[in-house]
């Protein structure tokens, strides 16, 4: 055990160095990913510098959406990637399939609006065929989800994320820019009908828009089995984020503390991104997704692929590399590993910090994918 160990730690510095110099060490890489595969207890290629490892995967199904919320979508619109230079679904396929392979056991699809991309049935069946993934997940706004969810069962998601930040049709007009409140809420009702359980609500908290409606949503999770998680407003290019608009997790939980002083935390794992806490007697629960106020780097074990095919290694750097360019010029799988691994080597400790992020280019939100 300990000459592996040993052989490990030296060969994980050998990659540590090989990626600083990318191009002149494929042949070298390749032999060692042989190598490493035999003795590692996890993926090279999807472990960093700083040994986190990278098991989940979010990939983002288009840039297109049917709702327009302000946090998310620049209000003059993005400009959209022409057609041909998004992933196909055979792309995507083979990509996630290459993911699959060195580790990644969960795969969370999202967007833009997952739901409205008409292969999407289709994308999660094929998925759903790879051993070793164990959770599809979707993040969705719930407009199309009634209609569509006894497929997206059947074609095997196991858990759902919906989104809504307010209990007030008049206000999730102004919100979202878009007519569709009771949709969503039919989308949680069926959710929460057909067995998924936790149903997940994210819900995103500014001041002067819905931070006064943090306690209706916990009261939602006494009858219902909901995990509510209100999350931090964050900074991307276009929201117009200020400081004074974000509402901390502290602000938040001393709010519900004065409601309900028994609220407790319910524990969970070193990778969720998620703090949870639950009111004792409540069906459901609640969470705060702090990124903006305590980051959760340190144990990041996420990774993106945007629509048109980039690697995203960080939901707030500007880092990315074309895995559909290498894809198209004919890389091969062994080739790609070998872009992945260098790209994930230079991952960040951790992100900027609110202030500089949102001084940074970034992408918009809807063209990165939550
Ligand atoms: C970009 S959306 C894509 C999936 C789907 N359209 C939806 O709304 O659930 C994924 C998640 O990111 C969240 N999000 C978008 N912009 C955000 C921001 N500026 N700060 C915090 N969360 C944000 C959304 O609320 C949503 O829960
Ligand atoms: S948060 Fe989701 S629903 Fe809202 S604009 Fe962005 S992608 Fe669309």
């Amino acid at each position: 055990v300990v000459h592996v160990f040993m052989s490990y730690l030296v060969r994980r510095q050998m990659l540590k160095s090989l990626r600083t110099d990318t191009e002149h060490a494929g042949f070298i890489f390749k032999y060692h990913r042989r190598v490493l595969k035999d003795v590692l207890p996890f993926s090279a290629f999807l472990t960093d510098s700083f040994e986190r490892r990278h098991n989940y995967l979010r990939i983002s199904l288009t840039e297109k959406c049917n709702l327009r919320c302000q946090y998310c979508m620049p209000q003059e619109g993005v400009t959209l990637t022409p057609r041909s230079h998004l992933l196909t679904a055979e792309e995507l396929l083979m990509l996630a399939r290459l993911f699959v392979r060195e580790g990644v056991n969960k795969i969370r699809l999202t967007g833009g609006e997952p739901l409205i991309r008409p292969d999407v049935l289709h994308i999660i069946a094929e998925l759903r065929k790879l051993e070793g993934l164990k959770t599809i997940a979707v993040t969705t706004n719930g407009m199309n989800l009634t209609r569509l969810l006894p497929s997206l069962k059947k074609a095997g998601v196991d858990l759902l994320n919906i989104s809504l930040d307010t209990l007030v049709p008049a206000k999730f007009e102004l919100i979202t820019r878009r007519k569709g409140f009771h949709k969503v809420m039919e989308g949680i009702e069926k959710a929460i009908e057909m067995g998924y359980n936790p149903v997940k609500v994210n819900c995103v908290v500014m001041r002067g828009l819905n931070e006064d409606e943090v306690i209706d949503f916990v009261s939602l999770t006494e009858r219902k089995p909901l995990d509510v998680r209100f999350i931090e407003y964050m900074p991307f290019d276009g929201n117009r984020w200020n400081f004074k608009m974000m509402v901390s997790y502290q602000e938040m939980l001393d709010c519900l503390k004065q409601k309900w002083p028994n609220l407790e935390p319910v524990p969970g794992e070193e990778t969720d991104t998620a703090k949870g806490f639950r009111v004792p007697g409540f069906r459901g629960q609640l969470g705060f997704i702090t990124s903006m106020s305590e980051h959760f780097c340190g144990s990041c074990n996420r990774l993106r692929i945007t629509a048109d095919g980039n690697l995203k290694v960080c939901l707030f750097g500007n880092s990315e590399v074309s895995l559909r360019d290498f894809l198209r010029s004919g890389a091969t799988e062994e080739e790609l590993l070998h872009i992945i691994g260098a790209a994930v080597g230079r991952k960040k400790k951790q992100h900027a910090g609110m202030f500089n992020i949102s001084q940074m280019k970034n992408r918009p939100m809807i063209l990165i994918g939550g």
